[in-house]
């Protein structure tokens, strides 16, 4: 395989020319698009070539000031358009180039879905639509005239306000859109297409009347709604929270069927995947309701951390990224249970941000180098990046922390920064009266240049007779690819004891940032050590290591005031049970004590504490078992995931029959409120369906045509390892009720390939060639594929079958969508934590990979997977 050049963050020059203003021409056709662009450009140094990018364009004019280069003052190489001889003066420079949106099946740049055309341009897809420098910390002023035939494209938008619109004949049109907020090309948006709007308006604190619009397909009006109101709530609470106002007349958002992300930010014209806008209570669970609200969300706070204040390159991503995802999971917590928020972010960190640190494609918050930015959308730029700044909230503490957020954003408006820029202003401002930090910033910055998760370990000793308590730590970050060696790390560990009747005394915060420290915790007098309850609220994203006996986790899973210790005490228990299970040397001390616990739990709780009750109920997902285990076995943690739930289901048999009795007279109370009386059922439902119980496949059966998605699919989830004719009868009575929806429709492809049954795997390639499965539509992929390796017996059959399957289908993929396949190839990158017989099978899958024509994006990944 080619190695390539990687782009390297030690060599960021700024870009040596100024480019003020951009006028963009784009003339939509029947077959292909004319882009004609106007670039003001001001040299910043003398004689210094003009670069510009451009990639599948064809140049047909190209002028400066008006006038017609000589072909001896420019030429073009690969992606790249240099021009020399330029004037010393500004200047304006004319592209004229020709585009084919129709046959452009990469999703980036300007192509087609449905028969609407639309754009996507981060990181680098402004390059696909015409001659541009293509970097963020280039900020211009745009105005963008697009003209297209008026029956077929009824509807132009761009970003900015719409300042003119002219009828051309009876079958053309133009609008004229300007933004009066500079911007990278990465923000850039366009789409035309007949679609519906849904109006609404938003009042600012300081008066200013905001024009809400969604854009979606003709029929599709009717599930705007829930769109609508997050984003009114978004604003609200951005103003509530961090004094951020919306800054322009008007805000679109466009639901687009062939999308390769959730959505995207686009100036006053977000893009988002048709799955995060359409939704009511019978088309969407409350799990989707919830996530498209914070997606909505997380694009409109772009608005300010993303757009205003913008990235200086892709290296600082996580600027915008970890940033925006900290606030859209400050605002589902202050909207909804701050606690069940913070316990499902943190299985999801745990579950897909460890996992990446610990394999090979590991790497910083803040790379130091890449190939293709696209491989570098990852959970570690996002989730860790997250984590980092809710250190550095809980290291200053809310008030603190407000007042340099305040101040990075007065610092850099306008501008393109980097995270140092963001570090520093908010410690800045934390300090602004003169107050001292509290611990080293530099040693804090560590966390963004070094790759791989802590490991935090806490001796502890106790004297009975004084009662003293001292903690011993040590932490040590476990080396990763071209990171042999690491520095300690700056870690908030909140802590507090617990007693039997709940905490004692005030929880403390320790700064740990030593590879050693003893610390005293003072005299807790008592016939024995109180419970230890440390990482409150995952105070830091590391693995702890300590020594617990079971009768203080059952301690602070009875008593601790923090939910997430709570939580997090169950889970230990949990994997304990697990792991044993699978290892087939069930424990049966530790079981019987944690369906004990989970019974009072049951007693204790009731369905108005429910979505708390269902997260401690929750058991740990399979990637962090897998962590735990060496090596690791798939095939055996599947099998005791299932016989521990038919356990719980027989010994808790009565238990959960009385709490679906509570549920079911919540059944109907509409999202948020029955939310956790739902997600109850569905655990129910999936213990008492593996169990054998009588009642439940009818109870389960019927609710896939009840009135409650959620229901439906808990149903569908919960039969699915049952081999009952009720499995069967659930998916039929599903695909009928929906095949006319695709958004929904893709449900039941995730769900038919995600069944374990002895002839899936034809099943699946089935799937693929179903009449209404769309290869060109990366949700139905994820749904089909994704399903598929999520479908642990299947995707880990020991004869490598579907190991290939998965393999080939990567290679398909790639020739029309690199990105997504290249997302895909992640799938393989543990493979050396499994037992060498299935290591074989995977290599020889991971070596069908290496074809000729694979992309460099996927390329990319399957040398990080080999190295
Ligand atoms: N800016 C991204 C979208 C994006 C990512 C565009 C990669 C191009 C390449 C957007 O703000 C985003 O982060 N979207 C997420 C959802 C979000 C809630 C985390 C997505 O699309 O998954
Ligand atoms: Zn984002």
């Amino acid at each position: 395989m080619v190695a390539v050049d990687p782009i390297r963050l030690a060599d960021y020059k700024p870009w040596p020319f100024a480019l003020p203003e951009i006028a963009l021409d784009v003339d939509l056709r029947s077959d292909q698009v004319v882009v004609t662009s106007d670039l003001s450009l001001e040299p910043l140094s003398t004689n210094v070539p003009l670069i510009l990018r451009g990639v599948e364009l064809t140049l047909d004019g190209l002028a400066v000031d008006g006038e017609p280069l000589d072909p001896s003052t420019w030429i073009q190489e690969g992606d790249r358009l240099t021009v020399t001889g330029l004037p010393d003066r500004p200047f304006v420079l004319t592209t004229r180039c020709s585009i084919d949106p129709f046959n452009n099946t990469s999703l980036e740049g300007l192509y087609t879905s449905g028969g609407m055309l639309t754009t996507q341009c981060e990181a680098e897809g402004f390059r696909r639509i015409t001659f541009h420098p293509d970097r963020p910390d280039v900020l211009s002023r745009w105005r963008v005239r697009i003209e297209a035939d008026r029956h077929r494209y009824p509807v132009l938008l761009s970003n900015g306000n719409a300042v003119q619109s002219l009828e051309l004949g009876s079958d053309r049109h133009a609008v004229l859109w300007e933004d009066p907020f500079p911007k990278p090309s990465y923000l850039f948006a366009l789409v035309a297409g007949d679609l519906r709007e849904i109006r609404d308006s938003f009042t600012t604190t300081s008066g200013r009347t905001v024009a809400l619009r969604l854009h979606v397909e003709a029929g599709d009006e009717p599930f705007t709604a829930h769109a609508m109101e997050s984003l009114k709530r978004s604003m609200q609470w951005d103003e509530c929270t961090y004094n951020l106002e919306y800054d322009l007349d008007e805000y679109n958002i466009v639901a687009v069927r062939h999308f390769n992300m959730g959505a995207m930010e686009n100036k006053s014209l977000n893009i988002f995947n048709s799955k995060l806008v359409l939704a009511d209570a019978e088309t969407a669970t409350d799990g989707e309701l919830e996530r498209i609200e914070s997606v909505i969300a997380h694009e409109y706070f772009h608005n300010w951390s993303g757009n205003r204040i913008t990235c200086r390159d892709w290296f600082q991503l996580s600027l915008k990224e970890g940033l925006t995802v900290f606030r859209d999971q400050n605002f589902t917590a202050d909207l909804h249970s701050a606690a069940v928020k913070r316990i499902d972010d943190v299985a999801m960190l745990r579950n897909t941000q460890f996992r990446e640190d610990a394999g090979p494609t590991a790497h910083p918050v803040k790379p130091s180098e890449y190939q293709a930015i696209d491989n570098f959308y990852t959970t570690t730029i996002y989730e860790k990046g997250a984590e980092l700044i809710r250190m550095l909230h809980t290291l200053l503490g809310s008030k603190r922390f407000m007042r340099g957020m305040a101040t990075y954003v007065s610092r850099f408006d306008g501008t393109a920064a980097t995270t140092e820029d963001f570090v520093q202003a908010i410690a800045d401002g934390a300090c602004a009266n003169g107050e001292t930090l509290g611990f080293d910033l530099e040693q804090f910055k560590r966390w963004y240049h070094q790759a791989g998760t802590p490991q935090l370990t806490v001796e502890r000793s106790w004297e009975a007779r004084s009662g003293r308590l001292t903690l011993h730590l040590r932490q040590q970050t476990p080396p990763t690819p071209e990171q042999p060696v690491k520095q300690p790390l700056v870690l908030p560990i909140a802590m507090a004891l617990i007693g039997s009747t709940g905490r004692q005394g005030e929880e403390r915060l320790l700064v740990f940032d030593q590879e050693e420290q003893v610390i005293e915790i003072g005299a807790v007098p008592g016939p024995q050590p109180p419970a230890l309850s440390i990482l409150r609220r995952f105070s830091a994203p590391v693995t702890l290591q300590m020594d617990m006996t079971l009768e203080e986790t059952l301690q602070l899973l009875a008593a601790d005031d923090d939910p997430f210790s709570r939580w997090e005490a169950g889970q230990r228990l949990s994997r304990q049970v697990l792991l044993a299970r699978a290892a087939a040397e069930p424990d049966a001390t530790v079981e019987s004590a944690l369906i004990h616990a989970l019974r009072q739990s049951l007693v204790d709780m009731d369905v108005q504490q429910g979505s708390e009750l269902a997260v401690l109920l929750s058991l740990p997902g399979m990637a962090e078992l897998e962590a735990c285990q060496e090596p690791v076995d798939p095939l055996a943690l599947f099998d005791a995931m299932q016989s521990w739930r038919s356990v719980l289901g027989c010994e808790l048999k009565s238990e959960l029959h009385d709490l679906l009795e509570q549920c079911r007279s919540q059944w109907s109370q509409p999202w948020p409120k029955g939310q956790g009386a739902r997600s109850l059922t569905g655990v129910a439902w999936s213990w008492l369906l593996a169990a054998g119980d009588a009642q439940t496949p009818a109870e389960a059966l019927n609710a896939v045509s009840g009135p409650s998605m959620t229901l439906a699919r808990a149903a569908l989830r919960a039969l699915q390892r049952h081999a009952g004719p009720e499995r069967e009868e659930a998916l039929r009575v599903f695909y009928d009720r929906w095949k006319d929806k695709p958004v929904i429709l893709d449900a039941w492809f995730g769900l038919e390939a995600s069944t374990p049954r002895s002839d899936g795997l034809k099943r699946v390639k089935d799937l693929l060639e179903h009449p209404r499965f769309d290869p060109l539509a990366p949700n139905a992929l994820r749904a089909v594929l994704g399903g598929f390796m999520a479908n642990v017996p299947l995707f880990h059959a020991i004869d490598g079958s579907g190991y290939t399957f998965i393999a080939e289908q990567i290679v398909d993929v790639d020739q029309r969508n690199p990105v997504t396949a290249s997302r895909m190839v992640k799938v393989f990158s543990r493979w050396r934590s499994y037992a060498l017989e299935r290591q074989l099978v995977m290599q020889e899958a991971i070596q069908l990979l290496d074809v000729p024509a694979l992309s460099s994006n996927t390329r990319e990944v399957v040398v990080m997977l080999k190295a």
